[in-house]
């Protein structure tokens, strides 16, 4: 798997855009567990694949938050978002897959609909796994692959590679689950869910967390 992030001229700024219009929607459709997995976060947090910022407002006043977002074209919404929910932002431009924070060094890490699109979503896992201090929790809610044989299958698979050219790298159908279950943290809790939307290829998904 490819763990390069090769920024277009054209998809880039248009996510960025369509992300950031997004937020209210994603807001209503993700906003409960949200606020259930983010619940008494510490006061440092590490996002990946940050986007537009539509988790900070979930996030307490004066969290400082260290945004992973190698799309430079969702920068000025992140620094946007971080000035309206008062979040103490630094922005990382890098790539999920190579991290520059030391081991142990975190307690927190966020990942909302990204490993679908990372490059290599198992070398993300392990940075993610490398820089959490032990007991450290990584969060997150992925849209993932559906059952076989059922209509969202059908929907995935025929969608897959125009959804995956829009929305830069995105997969419908990847096993993300498997993949955090695989990834050696110490407890994995992970809850198989169904958020309907007219986004019919990212039904259904995941949420929870792993503690390392
Ligand atoms: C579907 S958006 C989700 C944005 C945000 N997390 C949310 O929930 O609204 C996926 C994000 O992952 C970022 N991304 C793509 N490849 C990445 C990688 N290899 N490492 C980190 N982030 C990546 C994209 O630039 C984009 O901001």
């Amino acid at each position: 798997m490819s763990s390069k992030f090769e920024l277009n001229s054209f998809r880039g700024p248009l996510n960025a855009w369509i992300f950031k219009a997004l937020s209210g929607y994603m807001d209503r459709i993700f906003g409960k567990t949200k606020s259930k997995l983010f619940k008494d976060h510490p006061s440092t947090i590490v996002e990946i694949g940050a986007g537009t910022g539509s988790n900070m407002r979930y996030y307490r006043k004066g969290t400082h938050l260290i945004a992973i977002e190698p799309n430079v074209h969702m920068h000025e919404n992140l620094r946007e978002s971080a000035k309206k929910f008062d979040i103490n932002l630094k922005i990382k431009s890098l790539i999920g897959e190579a991290i520059d924070l030391p081991d142990n060094s975190c307690e927190f890490v966020v990942s909302t609909l990204v490993l679908c699109t990372v490059g290599d979503p198992e070398m993300c896992i392990t940075q993610v796994k490398r820089i959490l201090k032990p007991s450290g929790r990584f969060v997150f809610i992925e849209h993932v692959k559906a059952k076989e044989h059922t209509l969202f299958s059908l929907i995935q698979n025929i969608l897959h590679k125009p959804w995956h050219w829009f929305f830069e790298g995105c997969h419908t159908n990847r096993d993300t689950t498997s993949l955090i279950k695989r990834s050696g943290f110490r407890s994995v809790s992970i809850e198989n869910y169904n958020q309907y939307s007219p986004f019919l290829p990212i039904v259904p998904q995941i949420r929870g967390y792993a503690i390392k």
